[in-house]
């Protein structure tokens, strides 16, 4: 599709490497910040990297505010008590430490610092983008996972009204996204899995959209070789600075790569999150296999998998990268059947109706017909 309008945007200022989240505080001095609200959740508080961030900016001669009340799932109530405590504190700025619930919080407390609520009237499936102009303060994300990609965004998702609600401008996007390796050596061996399965998954349902976009599929395939390379190792060995400095890279390309968006890997993935609470990066994961399956009767999608076999140092050719995957998913104990995971075969409907609806699933460049999903899912109980 190189004859058609295309309109790209890659602006992110990024700060990368062991030590950048230290250094970072010094940038943020050099550019007139005077006072922070940091933004992060009660996990990140209670490992102590919340204060860690706060003695940096400390010692640059910053104050900063921590606001860590953020649900896993941010509610609207999250986002204006830390507004409130943005504006009663005088802050000037606002930076995001977490994975991807502070993070798209803050970024939501950065619309609410200068406009009017209600939060519902920015929704972006009405219209709401129109509403939020560039008169927001800087806001710096810090993600202490390698999954979401958040940091380099451009929207937020909210619970607002007991609904998902997206929030999207291109000027909600962070002034810089810092990528410290150090701060995610403490992850845990099962999620640094999950989530760096998460960031592959990005990777690989933007590579087979049909979008022209040459530069997100080289970010793409590049960050999925990564991916393939450096995951097991962080899993292994979380102090490995180098695999987890590439894993932190990967979900950032990730999410860059994704603005030619995600398919129905994502689709059902939110379903067995809404009705199972399953990890968000297990469910793509575990569902992985099956997706590809599923996609190769499109011959370009069949290709597209085929190219991946250099990657994985087998055959390019696609069934035989779909082995290579089950055994690198197999290697980090993330090759398993839905059944051990909860999911009930008279559920499979309802998360049929569900993925069906869901955003991604129209984009999935195989057209999803009704019965599809079922028949995945059965694969896999
Ligand atoms: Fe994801």
């Amino acid at each position: 599709m190189a004859n058609k309008r295309h309109s790209y945007s890659f602006p992110t200022r990024i700060e990368y490497g062991p030590g950048a989240m230290k250094d970072f505080t010094a940038i943020v001095k050099g550019a007139g910040g005077q006072k922070g609200l940091i933004v992060t959740d009660k996990g990140i508080e209670k490992v102590g990297t919340a204060k860690q961030l706060q003695d940096y900016f400390t010692e640059v001669g910053i104050e900063t505010v921590i606001f860590s009340d953020v649900k896993s799932n941010p509610t609207e109530e999250n986002v204006l008590k830390g507004t409130n405590v943005y504006k009663n504190s005088n802050c000037d700025f606002i930076v995001a430490l977490g994975g991807g619930s502070p993070i798209d919080t803050g970024k939501t407390i950065k619309v609410m610092a200068t406009h009017d609520g209600p939060l519902e009237k920015y929704d972006d499936t009405k219209g709401g983008d129109k509403y939020i102009k560039n008169n927001m303060p800087p806001f710096y994300a810090i993600p202490t996972t390698a999954g979401t990609g958040s940091e380099v965004g451009r929207s937020s998702v909210i619970t607002v009204n007991n609904v998902k609600t997206i929030i999207f401008s291109p000027y909600m996007m962070p002034d810089i996204a810092v990528l410290d390796p150090l701060i995610t050596v403490s992850l845990p061996a099962t999620l640094t899995a999950a989530t760096g399965v998460d960031a592959f998954v990005h990777n690989l349902e933007a590579y087979i959209m049909e979008t022209f976009h040459p530069m997100a599929d080289g970010l793409a395939k590049e960050a999925m070789e990564m991916c393939v390379r450096y995951l097991p190792t962080a899993v292994n060995n979380g102090s490995n600075i180098e695999a987890r400095g590439n894993m932190l890279m990967a979900s950032t390309m990730g999410a860059i790569a994704f603005q030619k968006g995600l398919g129905i890997n994502h689709s059902i993935a939110h379903a067995l999150g809404v009705f199972y609470d399953m990890h968000h990066g297990l469910a793509n994961a575990v569902i992985l296999p099956e997706v590809m399956k599923y996609n190769l009767s499109r011959d370009q999608i069949r290709e597209k998998y085929a190219s991946l076999g250099t990657i994985f140092g087998v055959e390019n050719d696609a069934e035989t990268v779909i082995v290579a995957v089950e055994e690198w998913l197999k290697s980090m104990n993330l090759l398993k059947n839905l059944s051990e995971l909860g999911v009930k075969s008279d559920k499979l409907k309802d998360l049929e109706a569900y993925a069906l609806k869901d955003p991604c699933c129209p984009l999935n460049p195989k057209k999803v017909e009704k019965g599809d999903v079922v028949a995945i899912l059965k694969n896999l109980i």
